[in-house]
């Protein structure tokens, strides 16, 4: 089995996380116990390019149960749990090539080495994968089935490739499944991005202001959660709609300009690029503090803050250099602008990733069984998975739901029936 990770000695650490993780993952241990009996995926080669945590080895052991061939790289070259890498090499024989600081060149040799591995099926988290097989590895395009996408940012992409009438094989908007939005997208990413600034700057929440770029359901969760440690929360927005349900959620509205004038963190969750830009870092408080918790490390202008900068002071503490900008105010920018709950943290809690990764394993099946007969587009998932995973998570936790009556049924049926 081929393999590129740190360090095998790691592997017994990793094996814990991963094993404390799958306590709070029992849609997807459900999902495995099955899968290992009808081996719904024997013989294929699935490739992963996924944030390579303690929750994405579960998957993997999910989709290796099934009997896929699995290999396993990652969506980002800060978020890969080496101690995890390690153990899905040493202890569950799923081929990994990862290393939490890989540079751009070894980040790519990597997923070259999943392309290599022939996948049917692809995962994707940020469309990476999916891209390097419709621009220099188009080649090994004509095998996939089907390719699943996690993440916003990656949808935006697929749409995109879509749009431009380029997409070459079918694939599935994980992402924009209210399984995954609602739980994984609103509370993963705002529990897990508190979590990542906290444990990068040991900043205290309350009194704050925060401004939160964006109120997808990731700004939404972030809001929800700094405004319920105390912060003084303002997002900003593009989307008129999304503004007006920010406002009257409580929020205040203004635009960036505005808010770069008055914050003391910044967090950016959009997808977009260049969201906080020259023109903002030249009127921010000395001291502010500025993160993307969104996909890429565009969303701030990076290249702009080291072109207003005399100097720039790496790792004042980790995850943190200092930017001293020519009118002497100083700006924090964490873990290099990449997404600061997977750099600094550890990522959305297992419980969570359970009903994101649970989809993405049903949906793999799905594909499987609808070889050939999905269009060429990005499909939405069906929602007898949705419904699926929603009732497998309810019952573990112990939660009960009612049940139309037969009244009920034959009410909502007609139209005849009004005051
Ligand atoms: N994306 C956000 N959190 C994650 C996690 N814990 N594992 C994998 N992907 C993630």
């Amino acid at each position: 089995m081929k393999y590129d990770v740190a360090d095998l000695s790691l592997a017994a650490g990793g094996k814990k996380r991963i094993l404390w993780a799958d306590n709070d993952m029992p849609v997807l241990a459900a999902i495995r116990g099955r899968f290992a009996k009808s081996k719904p995926l024997k013989g294929m080669n699935v490739s992963a390019c996924l944030h390579v945590t303690a929750e994405t080895a579960n998957l993997a052991r999910t989709l290796k149960a099934g009997g896929a061939n699995v290999a396993l790289c990652a969506s980002n070259p800060l978020s890969t749990q080496d101690d995890v890498a390690a153990s899905l090499v040493k202890d569950f024989k799923i081929a990994t090539f990862s290393i939490c600081g890989e540079n751009r060149a070894t980040y790519y040799k990597h997923i070259n080495a999943a392309i290599d591995h022939k996948p049917v099926i692809t995962l994707d988290d940020g469309a990476d994968l999916v891209n390097e097989l419709h621009t220099r590895r188009k080649k090994d395009a004509h095998r996939i089935i089907a390719g699943m996408e996690e993440t916003t940012t990656g949808v935006i992409r697929l749409r995109a490739l879509a749009n431009e009438g380029k997409l070459k094989f079918p694939v599935i908007a994980v992402n924009d499944a209210a399984t995954k939005q609602l739980f994984d997208n609103r509370y993963g990413t705002g529990q897990s991005t508190v979590d990542g600034i906290i444990r990068a700057t040991d900043f205290l929440m309350a009194g704050k202001k925060v401004v939160v770029a964006g109120y997808g359901w990731c700004g939404r969760g972030l809001a929800m959660r700094a405004r319920g440690m105390g912060a003084i929360v303002i997002v900003t927005e593009i989307d008129a709609i999304k503004a007006l349900e920010a406002a009257m959620d409580g929020f205040e509205v203004m635009p960036m300009a505005k808010a770069a004038k008055v914050g003391e963190l910044f967090v950016t969750l959009t997808g977009n690029k260049s969201v906080i830009r020259a023109e903002h870092f030249r009127v921010m408080k000395d001291r502010a503090v500025v993160a993307n918790s969104g996909h890429f490390n565009v969303e701030i202008d990076i290249p702009a803050l080291k072109r207003l900068s005399k100097k720039v002071i790496r790792n004042v503490r980790n995850y943190v250099d200092e930017y001293v900008l020519r009118n002497n105010k100083r700006i924090y920018l964490l873990a290099e602008g990449r997404l600061i709950n997977l750099a600094a943290a550890e990522g959305h809690p297992a419980s969570v990733m359970d009903m994101s990764f649970a989809t993405q394993a049903l949906q793999a099946e799905y594909v499987v069984k609808k070889r050939g007969k999905l269009s060429v587009a990005v499909h939405d998932v069906p929602m007898e998975i949705e419904w699926q995973v929603s009732r497998f998570k309810l019952k573990s936790m112990s939660i009960g739901i009612d049940k139309l009556t037969a009244e009920q049924v034959a009410y909502l049926a007609s139209s005849g029936e009004g005051t």
